[in-house]
Protein backbone atom coordinates (compact mmCIF):
# COMPACT_ATOMS: atom_id res chain seq x y z
CA UNK A 1 0.00 0.00 0.00
CA UNK A 2 1.55 3.51 -1.18
CA UNK A 3 1.74 6.59 1.51
CA UNK A 4 -1.31 8.29 -0.03
CA UNK A 5 -3.61 5.06 0.39
CA UNK A 6 -2.17 4.30 3.84
CA UNK A 7 -3.32 8.10 4.50
CA UNK A 8 -6.53 7.66 2.76
CA UNK A 9 -7.21 4.39 5.09
CA UNK A 10 -6.86 6.67 8.29
CA UNK A 11 -9.04 9.47 6.84
CA UNK A 12 -11.47 6.39 6.39
CA UNK A 13 -11.58 5.60 9.65
CA UNK A 14 -11.97 9.09 10.92
CA UNK A 15 -14.56 9.61 8.44
CA UNK A 16 -16.32 6.59 9.95
CA UNK A 17 -16.08 7.33 13.52
CA UNK A 18 -17.70 11.01 12.59
CA UNK A 19 -21.22 12.02 13.61
CA UNK A 20 -21.85 13.10 10.10
CA UNK A 21 -26.03 13.94 9.27
CA UNK A 22 -27.72 11.05 7.31
CA UNK A 23 -25.06 8.71 8.77
CA UNK A 24 -28.20 7.42 10.95
CA UNK A 25 -30.27 6.38 8.14
CA UNK A 26 -28.00 4.93 5.67
CA UNK A 27 -26.39 1.29 5.47
CA UNK A 28 -22.53 2.10 4.99
CA UNK A 29 -20.23 4.71 4.64
CA UNK A 30 -19.42 5.73 0.82
CA UNK A 31 -15.58 7.20 0.98
CA UNK A 32 -14.12 6.22 -2.21
CA UNK A 33 -12.59 4.44 -4.66
CA UNK A 34 -9.56 3.58 -6.67
CA UNK A 35 -6.04 3.87 -6.51
CA UNK A 36 -4.57 6.86 -4.24
CA UNK A 37 -1.74 7.13 -6.64
CA UNK A 38 -3.90 8.85 -9.53
CA UNK A 39 -3.54 12.45 -11.35
CA UNK A 40 -7.43 12.53 -11.53
CA UNK A 41 -9.98 12.77 -9.31
CA UNK A 42 -13.49 12.62 -9.48
CA UNK A 43 -15.91 14.39 -7.51
CA UNK A 44 -20.08 13.34 -7.94
CA UNK A 45 -22.70 14.30 -5.85
CA UNK A 46 -23.84 11.75 -3.28
CA UNK A 47 -24.90 8.32 -2.87
CA UNK A 48 -27.42 6.50 -4.22
CA UNK A 49 -29.18 2.91 -3.30
CA UNK A 50 -26.70 0.73 -4.92
CA UNK A 51 -23.40 2.80 -3.66
CA UNK A 52 -25.52 2.87 -0.19
CA UNK A 53 -25.35 -1.12 -0.22
CA UNK A 54 -22.28 -1.48 -1.27
CA UNK A 55 -20.50 1.16 0.38
CA UNK A 56 -18.53 2.13 -3.16
CA UNK A 57 -19.25 5.23 -5.28
CA UNK A 58 -20.55 4.93 -8.63
CA UNK A 59 -21.35 1.11 -8.67
CA UNK A 60 -25.33 2.03 -10.00
CA UNK A 61 -26.85 3.15 -12.78
CA UNK A 62 -24.50 6.68 -13.49
CA UNK A 63 -21.15 4.63 -12.03
CA UNK A 64 -22.05 1.62 -15.01
CA UNK A 65 -21.89 4.71 -17.65
CA UNK A 66 -19.54 6.31 -16.49
CA UNK A 67 -17.17 2.91 -16.44
CA UNK A 68 -18.20 3.08 -20.45
CA UNK A 69 -17.54 7.13 -21.19
CA UNK A 70 -14.32 6.53 -19.02
CA UNK A 71 -13.37 3.45 -21.40
CA UNK A 72 -14.80 5.06 -24.62
CA UNK A 73 -11.96 8.25 -24.43
CA UNK A 74 -9.18 5.47 -23.98
CA UNK A 75 -9.28 5.84 -19.73
CA UNK A 76 -10.80 3.61 -17.25
CA UNK A 77 -10.75 2.88 -13.74
CA UNK A 78 -7.15 2.83 -12.55
CA UNK A 79 -6.91 6.51 -13.98
CA UNK A 80 -9.03 8.18 -11.70
CA UNK A 81 -10.32 8.34 -8.09
CA UNK A 82 -13.81 8.64 -7.46
CA UNK A 83 -15.27 10.72 -4.33
CA UNK A 84 -18.39 12.25 -3.63
CA UNK A 85 -19.65 15.01 -2.42
CA UNK A 86 -21.85 13.83 0.76
CA UNK A 87 -20.41 10.17 2.17
CA UNK A 88 -24.20 9.02 3.08
CA UNK A 89 -26.70 8.69 0.79
CA UNK A 90 -29.44 11.03 1.88
CA UNK A 91 -32.98 9.64 1.85
CA UNK A 92 -35.05 9.32 -1.17
CA UNK A 93 -31.91 10.82 -2.86
CA UNK A 94 -32.86 14.42 -2.79
CA UNK A 95 -29.89 16.92 -3.22
CA UNK A 96 -28.11 17.66 -0.36
CA UNK A 97 -28.31 20.65 2.15
CA UNK A 98 -26.69 23.07 2.60
CA UNK A 99 -25.95 21.60 6.13
CA UNK A 100 -25.18 18.16 5.03
CA UNK A 101 -22.91 19.89 2.73
CA UNK A 102 -21.01 21.49 5.24
CA UNK A 103 -20.30 18.44 7.87
CA UNK A 104 -19.03 16.06 5.20
CA UNK A 105 -17.17 18.06 3.03
CA UNK A 106 -14.16 18.47 5.29
CA UNK A 107 -13.53 14.70 4.98
CA UNK A 108 -13.52 15.20 1.30
CA UNK A 109 -11.12 17.80 1.92
CA UNK A 110 -8.54 15.87 3.30
CA UNK A 111 -9.06 13.30 0.83
CA UNK A 112 -7.90 15.55 -1.53
CA UNK A 113 -5.13 16.97 -0.06
CA UNK A 114 -3.57 13.22 0.65
CA UNK A 115 -4.88 12.47 -2.99
CA UNK A 116 -3.06 15.59 -4.09
CA UNK A 117 -4.81 15.37 -7.74
CA UNK A 118 -3.62 17.39 -10.73
CA UNK A 119 -7.15 17.99 -11.96
CA UNK A 120 -10.36 17.87 -10.23
CA UNK A 121 -13.19 17.07 -12.38
CA UNK A 122 -16.89 18.06 -10.56
CA UNK A 123 -19.82 16.18 -12.08
CA UNK A 124 -22.75 18.35 -11.84
CA UNK A 125 -24.07 21.10 -10.20
CA UNK A 126 -23.39 20.60 -7.13
CA UNK A 127 -19.60 19.65 -6.79
CA UNK A 128 -18.80 22.24 -9.27
CA UNK A 129 -20.84 24.66 -7.59
CA UNK A 130 -18.90 23.77 -4.13
CA UNK A 131 -15.54 24.20 -6.18
CA UNK A 132 -16.35 27.35 -7.49
CA UNK A 133 -17.73 29.20 -4.46
CA UNK A 134 -14.22 27.70 -3.00
CA UNK A 135 -15.51 25.72 -0.86
CA UNK A 136 -17.75 28.47 0.66
CA UNK A 137 -21.16 26.17 1.08
CA UNK A 138 -23.31 29.79 1.58
CA UNK A 139 -21.52 30.93 -1.91
CA UNK A 140 -22.72 27.96 -4.10
CA UNK A 141 -26.17 29.40 -5.00
CA UNK A 142 -24.09 32.35 -6.79
CA UNK A 143 -22.15 30.36 -8.91
CA UNK A 144 -23.02 29.36 -12.71
CA UNK A 145 -24.18 26.46 -13.84
CA UNK A 146 -22.85 23.46 -15.31
CA UNK A 147 -24.48 23.44 -18.89
CA UNK A 148 -22.49 27.04 -19.04
CA UNK A 149 -19.22 25.98 -17.96
CA UNK A 150 -18.07 22.57 -18.71
CA UNK A 151 -14.97 21.38 -20.20
CA UNK A 152 -13.66 24.84 -19.53
CA UNK A 153 -10.30 24.17 -17.11
CA UNK A 154 -9.72 26.81 -14.26
CA UNK A 155 -7.45 27.23 -11.38
CA UNK A 156 -8.82 26.48 -8.22
CA UNK A 157 -6.56 27.00 -4.82
CA UNK A 158 -7.80 24.85 -1.70
CA UNK A 159 -6.23 25.29 1.38
CA UNK A 160 -2.79 26.14 -0.08
CA UNK A 161 -3.25 23.26 -2.83
CA UNK A 162 -3.37 24.91 -6.46
CA UNK A 163 -5.41 22.60 -8.27
CA UNK A 164 -6.93 22.53 -11.80
CA UNK A 165 -11.22 22.25 -11.99
CA UNK A 166 -12.78 20.98 -15.01
CA UNK A 167 -16.40 20.57 -14.87
CA UNK A 168 -18.25 18.28 -16.46
CA UNK A 169 -22.09 16.95 -16.93
CA UNK A 170 -22.41 13.94 -14.17
CA UNK A 171 -23.20 10.57 -15.86
CA UNK A 172 -26.62 10.12 -14.85
CA UNK A 173 -27.38 13.54 -16.67
CA UNK A 174 -25.66 11.85 -20.09
CA UNK A 175 -27.80 8.64 -19.78
CA UNK A 176 -30.99 10.36 -20.06
CA UNK A 177 -29.27 12.83 -22.71
CA UNK A 178 -27.43 10.90 -25.79
CA UNK A 179 -26.29 14.47 -27.67
CA UNK A 180 -24.22 14.99 -24.18
CA UNK A 181 -22.42 12.36 -24.74
CA UNK A 182 -20.29 14.50 -28.00
CA UNK A 183 -19.81 17.27 -25.32
CA UNK A 184 -18.25 14.94 -22.51
CA UNK A 185 -16.19 13.67 -25.25
CA UNK A 186 -14.81 17.25 -26.07
CA UNK A 187 -14.30 18.06 -22.35
CA UNK A 188 -12.47 14.71 -21.19
CA UNK A 189 -10.29 15.37 -24.13
CA UNK A 190 -9.02 18.65 -22.62
CA UNK A 191 -8.63 16.71 -19.30
CA UNK A 192 -6.22 14.16 -20.53
CA UNK A 193 -4.30 16.83 -21.96
CA UNK A 194 -4.04 18.38 -18.32
CA UNK A 195 -2.59 15.13 -17.69
CA UNK A 196 0.02 14.48 -20.93
CA UNK A 197 -2.24 11.75 -21.54
N1 LIG B 1 -24.29 9.74 -8.31
C1 LIG B 1 -23.34 10.38 -7.61
O1 LIG B 1 -23.22 11.60 -7.68
N2 LIG B 1 -22.55 9.66 -6.83
C2 LIG B 1 -22.61 8.33 -6.74
O2 LIG B 1 -21.81 7.73 -6.00
C3 LIG B 1 -23.62 7.67 -7.48
C4 LIG B 1 -24.44 8.39 -8.26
Amino acid sequence: MSEKEKLLEEIKKETLQADLPLKEGATNLVFGKGKGDVEILFIGEAPGRNEDLQGVPFVGAAGKNLDKLLHEVGLSLDDVYIANILKYRPPENRGPLPSEIKAHTPYLLKQIKAIRPKVICSLGNYATKFFLAGTDVDKMNEQEGITKIHGKPREIELDGMKLKLIPLFHPAAIIYNRSLIAEWEKDLEIVKKEIGK
